[in-house]
């Protein structure tokens, strides 16, 4: 991976500033870092015992956005900074890496964005993804925090594929070449970036895979306007370990890993943004963007 240049100070109170950052808790700048407790939003069951469904857009008509809950749930959510080599997407389905300054700056128009990001998520794809040879990337999403913001982050914990959407999904986006490329290797990994961080509120936390059983994920029916896909929505249990990357910035990309078709390794990471109390007053909402890509090889 790129290095993650590290210079820290440890403070008291088990949190720590990156060298040049205030350790004003209230000030505006103040950037949260280190271990945290919060609550994270699980699934629970539909009452009525029916599969879990939810559409993508409101419905307008005032009827349900899904048929199922979710419980609030306390868990300890780690940091990674400082200790970004120890995880990588074959064992753990998610890396961070530390890259050069974007060449799109805007991120408000969709066609420059294919233009001048969607190369270099491709690239940073195909370098560091364990025997990549082909990249599709099929979606992109920005987030704001604002009120009224298109999309804002996502406070419920889930996978955004599953096994079947995946293979959905490489029919869709590569028709002329899908039944080969279902013989091979295949994932769909998702590449997130802030795009006014450092990030200090809403900050991405991410599930390990291996703590993670199969058992927690339960499918949904993800209603689009046109087609039906699969997400899934995750169960809480006693032993997730969940993890963030502190403070992250507009430079730095987390890969998280939705789907893998191989045996033996790093699946797949449930996600969800979450409230940090330490977020100062007055700070910046977060704003993000995450691209998504069917990684072949
Ligand atoms: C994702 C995702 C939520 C967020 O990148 O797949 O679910 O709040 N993001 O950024
Ligand atoms: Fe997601």
């Amino acid at each position: 991976m790129g290095s993650v240049g590290i210079e820290q100070t440890q403070v008291p109170n088990s949190t720590f500033q990156l060298k040049g950052e205030t350790s004003d808790t209230n000030s505006a700048d103040f950037v949260p870092r280190g271990p945290l407790k919060t609550k994270i939003n699980f699934f629970t069951d539909p009452a009525d015992g029916a599969k879990p469904w939810n559409y993508v857009e409101i419905p307008t008509d005032g009827s349900p956005q899904r048929n199922y809950s979710h419980e609030e749930r306390e868990v300890e959510i780690l940091d990674i900074r400082g200790r970004e080599q120890d995880f990588y997407l074959d064992k753990d389905a998610f890396q961070v890496f530390k890259v050069q300054d974007s060449a799109e700056e805007e991120f408000v128009d969709d066609e420059s964005i294919k233009q001048k990001y969607y190369p270099e998520v491709v690239d940073l794809l195909l370098k560091n993804v364990p025997g990549a040879y082909k990249v599709t990337l099929f979606d992109h999403t920005i987030r704001r925090s604002e009120k009224g913001a298109p999309r804002a982050p996502v406070t419920r914990c889930h996978v955004d594929q599953t096994a079947r959407s995946t293979e959905w999904r490489v029919r869709l986006h590569d028709p002329e070449q899908a039944e080969e490329l279902l013989k091979g290797r295949y994932r769909i990994i998702n590449v997130w970036r802030p795009l006014n961080g450092p990030v200090q509120a809403s900050p991405l936390g991410f599930g390990s895979a291996d703590t993670t059983m199969d058992k927690d994920l339960v499918p949904v029916e993800h209603r689009y306007p046109h087609r039906t896909g699969e997400t899934a929505a995750v169960r809480f249990h006693e032993g997730q370990q969940y993890y963030y990357w502190s403070g992250m910035q507009n430079d730095e990309r987390l890969m998280l890993k939705c789907f893998d078709n191989k045996d033996g390794v790093g699946q797949r990471v449930p996600h969800t943004a979450f409230v940090d109390s330490r977020s100062p007053p007055g700070c910046r909402g977060r704003e993000s963007i995450e691209v998504r890509a069917l990684v072949y090889g």
